[in-house]
């Protein structure tokens, strides 16, 4: 992994299949702090901006807790929206159809790495 083109958001053991989410920050094209979620679903990483598409609050209310029961969907504790966690579809709710907005991480080295794009 080339220094300067990877941040570092989490070793890979911290994310378990279906489990809890990793919480870090990201910066918005505005220059805001963003919170995004990285986290595994059938043993790929997967990261997103941890912002509903109903209403853009925080999905898992700062407890990393993502996932629905069934550990299929992730679910926003607002109102209930479903996403899936391979490609951040609603697929129930109030957003049927939207996506989260995906973070390009990528898994090495026993690590979980967000790629930065340039700008
Ligand atoms: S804010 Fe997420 S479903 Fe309404």
């Amino acid at each position: 992994m080339a220094a300067g083109t990877a941040r570092l958001i989490c070793d890979s053991a911290a994310l378990v299949d279906s489990g809890r989410a990793v919480r870090f920050e990201i910066t918005s094209r505005d220059g805001k702090p963003q919170s995004a979620i990285a986290l595994r679903y059938q043993g790929r990483v997967y990261g997103y901006v941890n912002a509903c598409r109903h209403i853009p609050i925080e999905l898992d209310l700062e407890d990393g807790n993502i996932f629905d029961l069934s550990g299929q969907y992730l679910v926003c504790s607002m109102h209930g929206a479903l996403y899936l966690p391979n490609n951040g579809r609603c697929v129930g709710g109030p957003c049927r159809g939207q996506h989260l907005q995906a973070l390009p991480l990528v898994e090495a080295d026993g690590k979980v790495w967000l790629n930065v794009m340039p700008d």
